[in-house]
């Protein structure tokens, strides 16, 4: 089946073309098909994000679309970065900048510090509107540790491993991370409405 997915994240795009490679999936990004829309994603949650990009961009093309809205929750502050995981720095956001200012806020907090990534995936098409929800459990680390991933990787340390997301091979967070799990319970789905019989 052809899925669009609709991210402009390039670290996204090759992380979920990765998990699905071995599907019976034709997956197609938003530049495949020549769109360049900004969604603002001004929802107060990781759902009503993914569903307003999946429903934005299915409505634009009719194409099946999946969307994902992901972030770090850090439990002793609350949930934060959150939803606003992407620009936690403020207006000049960048992945450095986002790691800086979380090991700030982390500085004098008791340890360890638990925190979860999440991701939630909208499938949206002429009759699924469907959610995934993926999680990966950890703890934040004092400082960055190694050059793989994206994002708030090198400070992630998932239960069970001694090393962060940005140290262990691709390969490894793609077995286990809450993409990963989101996708799973995606592919789960599509195999029940025999979408994905080749
Ligand atoms: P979104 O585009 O609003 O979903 O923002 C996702 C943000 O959450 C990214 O910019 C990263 O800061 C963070 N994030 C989501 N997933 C991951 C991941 O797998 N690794 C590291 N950071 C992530």
């Amino acid at each position: 089946m052809k899925l669009l997915f609709a991210s402009n994240n390039p670290d996204k795009i090759s992380e979920v073309k990765e998990i699905l490679r071995d599907l019976p999936i034709d997956l197609i990004t938003l530049q495949d098909i020549n769109i360049d829309v900004k969604i603002i994603e001004d929802g107060s949650t990781f759902e009503a994000n993914a569903r307003k990009k999946a429903t934005t961009i299915f409505e634009l093309t009719k194409i099946p679309t999946i969307a994902d809205d992901s972030g770090l929750e850090v439990e002793i502050l609350e949930g934060k970065p959150g939803i606003n995981s992407s620009n936690y720095s403020g207006e000049e956001h960048n992945y450095d900048k986002n790691n800086a200012k979380l090991l700030e806020e982390l500085i004098r907090k008791p340890k360890p510090h638990r925190a979860r990534f999440v991701c939630v995936i909208n499938l949206k098409s002429e009759d699924d509107d469907e959610i995934f929800f993926g999680e990966c459990k950890g703890e934040i680390v004092d400082e960055p540790r190694g050059k793989n991933g994206f994002g708030y990787d090198p400070l992630f340390k998932p239960d069970g491993y001694d090393l962060t997301f940005a140290e262990l091979p691709i390969e490894v967070k793609n077995k286990i991370s809450h993409r990963y799990n989101a996708l799973e319970k995606l592919k789960e789905y599509l195999i029940s409405k025999n979408k994905l019989s080749s």
